[in-house]
C-alpha cells in the first residue's frame, strides 16, 4: 500500500468531508438513488507527514459513509487508479462503485454517461485538485447534469497561491495557459496584474482569485450558494480554499457548520504539527489561544474593482 503524506490541513479538509457525506445522505435518504462523483481520488490511505497519523483518503472515507451512496465514480491517474479500484475491491466487494483511469476532464463525460439512469438523484461530486489540473467546462458539465431543481453540488479545492507559484515560475506561460483553461478564460490575469502592480495585497489576491470562481459558479452556472473557506498553513498563510456550491439550504447550512467547526480545528491542528516538529510531545488540543470565527461573506462581481479596467 502507498500511503501518502499530507499536512494537516488535508486531515482538516477531509474531516469536512466525513461530516458532510452523511448528513448529505441523511437529508436525501428518502431518494432511491444518491451519487457520489470523486475526480480525484489519490490514495486509499494517507499519512500526517508531521505526526505521521494515517487517515483514509476521500474514496474510502465515501464507500464507508452511512447511510450509504447508491453509486459512486472514481477519477484518478494511473497507476494511483490501480491501487485505489484494487483497495476498494477488497473493503467493499460488491459495491456500487466505478474507477476511471485518466485525465478526470475527458473521463467525466464517461462517468455522467453511465449515471445517464439516474440524472434525477441527488450528487455530490468532490474535485480535490492540487493546483490547476480541472477545466472549467469540466465543472460546468457537472452543473448541467442534474434533471430537476437542483443542480449537483460541486465541493472544489482552488489555490491562488499554486497558482501564482506556477504561474510566475520557470514555465510560467505554460501553466498560465492551464489555469485561463481553469476558469474558461483569461480575466484571472487582471488580478494577478493587480497584484504584480501591487494595486493589491497578496491577501487581496487570493481573495480575489478565489471570488471570480464563486461568482462564476452563481452568475454563470446558476448556483444559489457558495462559500469558502480557506486552509492555513503554519507561517499563518492561506494555502488554498474549499469552495462550496449548492442550490440547497440544507446543504449550505450543513456545510456551513462544518466550517465553522473547520476553522476552530485549525489552530489546534497546526499547533499540534508544530509541536511534533519541534519534537516536543504533541498534545492535540493543547492550544490556548483565540478560535478564528468563521462566517460566510456573499461574492462580489469582480469587474466592479477599480483596477478591473
Ligand atoms: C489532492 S490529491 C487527491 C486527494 C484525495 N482526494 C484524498 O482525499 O486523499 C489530487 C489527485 O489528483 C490526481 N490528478 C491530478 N491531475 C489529474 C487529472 N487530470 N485527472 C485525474 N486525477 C488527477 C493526482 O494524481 C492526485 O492524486
Amino acid at each position: 500500500m502507498t500511503a501518502r503524506g499530507w499536512s494537516y490541513w488535508s486531515r482538516n479538509k477531509l474531516e469536512i468531508l466525513q461530516g458532510y457525506l452523511p448528513a448529505f445522505n441523511q437529508a436525501a435518504k428518502s431518494v432511491e438513488e444518491r451519487i457520489y462523483l470523486d475526480l480525484m481520488a489519490g490514495e486509499p490511505e494517507n499519512f500526517d507527514r508531521d505526526t505521521e497519523k494515517k487517515f483514509d483518503g476521500s474514496a474510502r472515507i465515501a464507500l464507508s459513509t452511512t447511510p450509504s451512496f447508491t453509486r459512486f465514480a472514481f477519477g484518478e491517474l494511473p497507476p494511483r487508479a490501480a491501487r485505489i479500484k484494487a483497495d476498494l475491491e477488497a473493503r467493499h466487494p460488491g459495491a456500487p462503485f466505478r474507477i476511471y483511469p485518466g485525465d478526470c476532464n475527458v473521463t467525466v463525460k464517461r462517468m455522467l454517461a453511465d449515471l445517464n439512469d439516474v440524472r434525477w438523484a441527488p450528487m455530490f461530486a468532490f474535485l480535490d485538485q492540487q493546483a490547476a489540473e480541472l477545466h472549467w467546462e469540466t465543472m460546468a458539465t457537472l452543473a448541467a447534469f442534474r434533471k430537476g431543481k437542483f443542480k449537483s453540488e460541486q465541493w472544489i479545492l482552488w489555490s491562488p497561491a499554486m497558482i501564482v507559484k506556477g504561474a510566475t515560475g520557470s514555465n510560467g506561460d505554460a501553466f498560465a495557459d492551464r489555469v485561463d483553461r481553469m476558469y474558461g478564460s483569461d480575466r484571472w490575469r487582471k488580478i494577478l496584474g493587480a497584484r504584480q502592480a501591487d494595486s493589491i495585497t497578496a491577501s487581496d489576491f487570493r481573495a480575489e482569485m478565489v471570488n471570480l470562481l464563486r461568482w462564476q459558479f452563481e452568475t454563470e452556472l446558476g448556483y444559489r450558494h457558495t462559500i469558502r473557506i480557506p486552509m492555513t498553513m503554519k507561517t499563518g498563510t492561506a494555502l488554498y480554499d474549499m469552495v462550496f456550491a449548492t442550490d440547497h439550504e440544507a446543504g449550505l447550512k450543513i456545510m456551513s457548520h462544518l466550517y465553522k467547526k473547520a476553522a476552530e480545528r485549525e489552530p489546534r491542528m497546526r499547533q499540534e504539527a508544530l509541536d511534533a516538529q519541534s519534537g516536543q510531545e504533541a498534545l492535540f488540543g493543547d492550544y490556548a489561544g483565540p478560535l478564528p470565527e468563521w462566517k460566510s461573506e456573499p461574492c462580489w462581481d469582480p469587474s466592479e474593482r477599480p483596477w478591473w479596467r
